[in-house]
């Protein structure tokens, strides 16, 4: 097996440009150098218009869920209550990860694989003093987008922040924070921004920034506190902890790519790769497995066929065709596969995975024409031209 010669089409880490992996090998940089400076005073502006907000950005080291934590140990003080919108595994994460700090939370469940519905979200909202609310956009665990554009309409006119985790939609999905009253929105550098493992990027409104400037307790987290950040945040020459200075280079080659490439042309791409893989899949017989219209551009998560070892499949396609992609989680494991096309993902990775799915399916015992998933995806990409 040649590992580099492996194709990733997980839901993130994704396969990164080489542009990006140029920057992460350059020479390690001082933190107080003109070069690393000039880049992260650059990655926090380009960070804003990936957010489309003119809000405060983060650039901290830490995967995606310390933006979640950071996000919640700067707003939550001891028995404030928070409603988290759960519909799978990771909008349950941040039920936790409020209850670590101390904040009482209120659960509005949906079936996994369904998105949050705005309505009722509006109404749970009306009935309690929330302090916040939380929403994953795209639920990696289920491969289900919840409409943030609709949401921020149903909450106008309410006190609670709005709190998103778009850690895996952000950069490949519509995300328009201001526009959509987003008052935090938190994301990773590994998905469909196009960077490796190691960044959490987070933005804050104004709303949000004063009502963690006014909080009455101090926040008992020393490296998540993000007043002892934004000093650093607003002049990077500034210090407060060591940046990590290599993994903002790669960032900041990412996002520069995500840019020149446009964020709508960008989000067009995404969903015509997810229509079109999912026309694949759906070719070869296979039952997608979140609520129609409401499918993550970002990644698509067929159920896996009666009768095939979801393991054997995964390891066939690594082992003879040399691509990876994921399983389900939680409730979901066994059930569901979980194939990422973000981020700096190709046509030609569409082709590759669904020939290696077709083909492991095939050899797994399930029966399928080759070439028919393959055929229908190209047609579709075809048409949306
Ligand atoms: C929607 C969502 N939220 C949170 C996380 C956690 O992010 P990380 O693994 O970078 O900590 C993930 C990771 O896959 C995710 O997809």
């Amino acid at each position: 097996m040649d590992f580099e010669r492996e194709l990733l089409m997980i839901p993130g880490p994704t396969m990164v440009s080489p542009r990006v992996l140029r920057a992460l090998s350059r020479p390690v940089l001082s933190h107080w150098s003109n070069e690393f400076i000039q880049a992260f005073t650059e990655a926090l502006q380009l960070q804003r218009k990936v957010f489309c907000t003119e809000g405060y950005p983060f650039l901290i080291a830490g995967s995606g869920t310390l933006g979640m934590e950071v996000a919640m140990a700067n707003i939550v003080e001891k028995g404030d209550k928070i409603l988290c919108a759960e519909n799978g595994f990771f909008s349950e994460r941040w039920a936790e990860i409020v209850e670590a700090h101390g904040g009482v939370v209120d659960h509005l469940k949906f079936e996994w694989g369904q998105p949050v519905d705005p309505k009722r979200l509006r109404e749970r909202l009306e009935e309690g003093d929330y302090k916040a609310f939380t929403v994953v956009h795209v639920e990696t665990s289920t491969g289900v987008a919840s409409p943030l554009d609709r949401i921020g309409e149903a909450v106008r006119g309410l006190d609670s922040l709005y709190v998103v985790d778009s850690i895996s939609g952000l950069g490949g999905m519509p995300v328009k924070m201001d526009e959509w009253n987003i008052d935090v929105c938190v994301t990773g550098s590994q998905k469909a921004l196009g960077a490796p493992p190691g960044l959490t990027l987070l933005c804050l409104n104004d709303r949000a920034w004063r009502l963690v400037e006014s909080r009455k307790t101090g926040v008992s987290d020393y490296y998540a506190d993000l007043r002892r950040w934004k000093p650093v945040m607003e002049r990077p020459s500034g210090y407060f902890a060591t940046p990590a200075t290599g993994m903002v280079l790669g960032m900041l080659e990412a996002m520069r790519i995500v840019l020149e490439e446009g964020l709508e042309a960008r989000w067009m791409r995404h969903k015509a790769y997810s229509e079109a893989f999912r026309a694949g899949l759906e070719a070869i017989g296979l039952r997608i497995f979140p609520e129609k219209g409401y499918e993550a551009h970002t990644l698509s998560v067929p159920e896996v066929p009666q009768g095939i070892n979801d393991g054997e499949l995964r390891r066939l396609m690594r082992q003879k065709h040399n691509v990876v992609i994921a399983g389900g989680l939680g409730k979901l494991a066994g059930k569901i596969l979980r194939i990422g096309h973000m981020g700096s993902a190709t046509t030609n990775d569409l082709v590759a995975t669904m020939g290696a799915l077709e083909m492991s399916l095939k050899e797994s015992g399930y029966s399928l024409k080759l070439g028919e998933g393959v055929g229908a995806l190209e047609e579709t990409l075809l048409s949306k031209g």
